[in-house]
């Protein structure tokens, strides 16, 4: 490590450009393959995440195959429609529901199903002790590193749950201890939009940072130690994000 280890102007501005230009995509592939060598960094980033007990506790199944694709797609419209079910009474909703493109399977270059072994390591890991759910965190982690390093190669990443747990297990043979935790869909994109689909689409908006951050306590708002990040949190409106880089 050298003493002032923080990253440059220049590398900062990489890290942050792939954070805010992140999208979940699942229209706009283009068919082009991902080479292996791309594929291989990305993967690389999703396996150095930070995990409980340095339990990395993820695989990752990489998919081709039209024939498993297929049954995935068939488990995506199943789930789709009893989603679409649940907003029986809100004909709006419904619509605005059955109007969104929510999945990706078939049209991606590869679809990769990332999963949580509980039994990796284990029984005893070290952290996982008090909160269960911190093996799954570490998997979310994975997942993360590998979504921003693929925007960072330029390959977009469609994230689909509406899918049975239960379909996934047979379709992909997973072992019963194993449970899937993401599928993702990967390829080139034709563009990174620069708002996610369901704010474009009306569904919801992305909320203020002021709304979401508390200080010292749950629901506090206001706090004189922390009146000048306040302040600056209430100057930076949506969309002027950059005028904190
Ligand atoms: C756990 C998780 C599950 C998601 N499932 C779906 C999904 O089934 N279908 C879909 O279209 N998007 C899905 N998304 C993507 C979100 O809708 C998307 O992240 C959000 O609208 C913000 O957009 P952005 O990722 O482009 O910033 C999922 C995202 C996460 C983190």
């Amino acid at each position: 490590m050298t003493p002032d280890d923080s990253l440059t102007g220049s590398e900062k501005e990489g890290l942050y450009k792939a954070i805010f230009s992140r999208r979940d995509v699942r229209s706009h592939f283009v068919g082009r393959e991902i080479p292996d060598d791309v594929l291989l960094r990305i993967l690389n980033a999703a396996h150095h995440a930070p995990s409980v007990g340095f339990s990395q506790p993820w695989n990752f199944v990489l998919i081709k195959d039209r024939t498993i694709r297929q049954k995935v797609k068939e488990s995506f419209v199943r789930e789709r429609d009893r989603s679409i079910a649940m907003l029986d009474g809100n004909e709006q909703r419904q619509k605005q529901y059955t109007s969104l493109k929510l999945e990706g399977i078939m049209e991606s270059a590869i679809n990769v199903c990332v999963t949580y072994d509980p039994t990796r390591f284990g029984p005893f890991v070290l952290g996982r002790t008090s909160i269960e759910e911190t093996g799954v965190y570490s998997v979310a982690c994975a997942i993360q590193n590998l979504w921003l390093a693929a925007r960072a190669e330029g390959v977009g990443v469609g994230w689909v749950s509406i899918l049975a747990n239960e379909d996934l297990g047979k379709i992909l043979a997973i072992p019963e201890h194993v449970r899937p935790v993401a599928y993702l869909c990967l390829g080139y994109v034709s563009g990174f939009a620069e708002k996610p689909d369901l704010e474009r689409a009306g569904w919801l908006p992305r909320m203020g940072l002021a709304d979401v951050v508390c200080y010292e306590q749950w629901g506090v708002h206001q706090s004189e130690p922390w009146s000048a990040l306040r302040a600056a949190i209430g100057r930076m409106g949506e969309g002027k994000r950059e005028d904190n880089m």
